[in-house]
């Protein structure tokens, strides 16, 4: 690993040790994480929503593939979350090993509303979580104006968005944690600054997470049915992979630019697959990487990023 060892780069008196890690979303367990920090791979633990709850069932993440190339995956937010309980019961040891082995450790959590995400925030600081991922990208689901219809996502919802982080300013303000604001890709243009700019000003949020996938795509199997078809009626998912790497790519770039002078950091997320992807992505302003479905599609294996990844990127520079 010593090649690798080179991207290190330092924030807020935290090391991370290489340019890429996986996102969040996959790793939810004890022992997926112990796996993960076994095999030296840097991970986002979560979400964790504040109750547990089973998932949404039947097929509720959908892959496409043109030829043998990964084109795009859906998901619907179906996966089985053992809660916040578990992750302030598990955290501290996780952590413990995590920085042994040289790693930083790192959880993402997931609200219902701007209330539900501080006390969420709130736990994960007094947890000791050094790292957390506030993820913007649910449905607000305490938006009276909107009930029973569709449900705005927090990080689309300007005013909600604006609440919490006037919120976070009295209620939390600066912590020795590196809090990052996880937001959709695709956002229009206005409403991703409005984000950033909230960002720029906050002494509560260190930075930017870009992106979670592109709300409501779909797309339909050989036989007709929908690609996402689960208990729930749920037939659309978010849109990640590889085909949204160009939308990422803007939002990464819009983001470094409006925070280039306020200290904050931004994590590029979304559509990352390659060492060449990588690179772009940290010319293009971002200070880390993340990749979900190329690394779920290379069957979660946790030597998949050092292997195929990280030893590409050593050798090509
Ligand atoms: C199956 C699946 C589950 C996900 N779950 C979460 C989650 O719990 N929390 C979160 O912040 N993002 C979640 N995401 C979003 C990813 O972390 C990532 O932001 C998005 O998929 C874009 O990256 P990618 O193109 O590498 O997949 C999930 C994505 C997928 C495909």
């Amino acid at each position: 690993m010593g090649v690798i060892e080179d991207f290190s780069r330092k924030f807020k008196g935290v090391t991370f040790p290489y340019p890429t890690m996986v996102a969040g979303g996959i790793v939810k367990t004890a022992d997926h994480a112990q796996r993960l920090i076994a095999a030296d791979t840097m991970f986002e633990w979560g979400s964790f929503t504040t109750d547990e709850s089973l998932g949404n069932g039947g097929r509720d993440y959908f892959a496409a593939y043109n030829g043998h190339e990964l084109d795009f995956t859906l998901n619907s937010i179906g996966l089985t979350n053992p809660g916040m309980k578990y992750a302030e019961q598990h955290g501290p040891e996780l952590c413990l090993r995590a920085r042994d082995s040289g790693l930083t450790f790192w959880i993402n959590v997931s609200g219902q509303s701007v209330f539900d995400t501080v006390a969420l925030i709130k736990r994960a600081i007094a947890a000791g979580f050094e790292i957390i991922t506030v993820n913007g990208s649910c449905p607000n689901k305490a938006d009276k104006a909107n009930q029973g219809r569709a449900m705005p996502i927090l990080c689309y919802d300007t005013d909600a968005t604006s609440e919490l982080f006037e919120t976070l300013e009295t209620e939390v303000g600066p912590t020795k944690a590196i809090i990052l604001w996880k937001i959709s890709a695709g956002m229009p243009q206005p409403t991703l600054e409005h984000n950033i700019r909230l960002v720029a000003k906050s002494s509560v949020m260190n930075g930017i997470v870009t992106c979670n996938t592109v709300p409501n795509g779909f797309d339909l199997l050989p036989d007709g049915k929908p690609a996402i078809q689960t208990d729930n009626g749920i037939i659309r998912g978010g849109v990640g992979g590889p085909a949204i790497f160009p939308i990422v790519l803007g939002h990464v770039h819009s983001s470094a630019t409006i925070l280039k002078d306020a200290s904050k950091i931004v994590i590029g997320t979304g559509g990352v697959n390659s060492a060449d992807r990588i690179r772009t992505m940290k010319r293009t302003g971002a200070f880390l990487t993340q990749m979900n479905s190329a690394f779920r599609e290379a069957g979660e294996d946790p030597t998949f990023i050092r292997d195929d990844i990280l030893r590409h990127l050593a050798e090509e520079v």
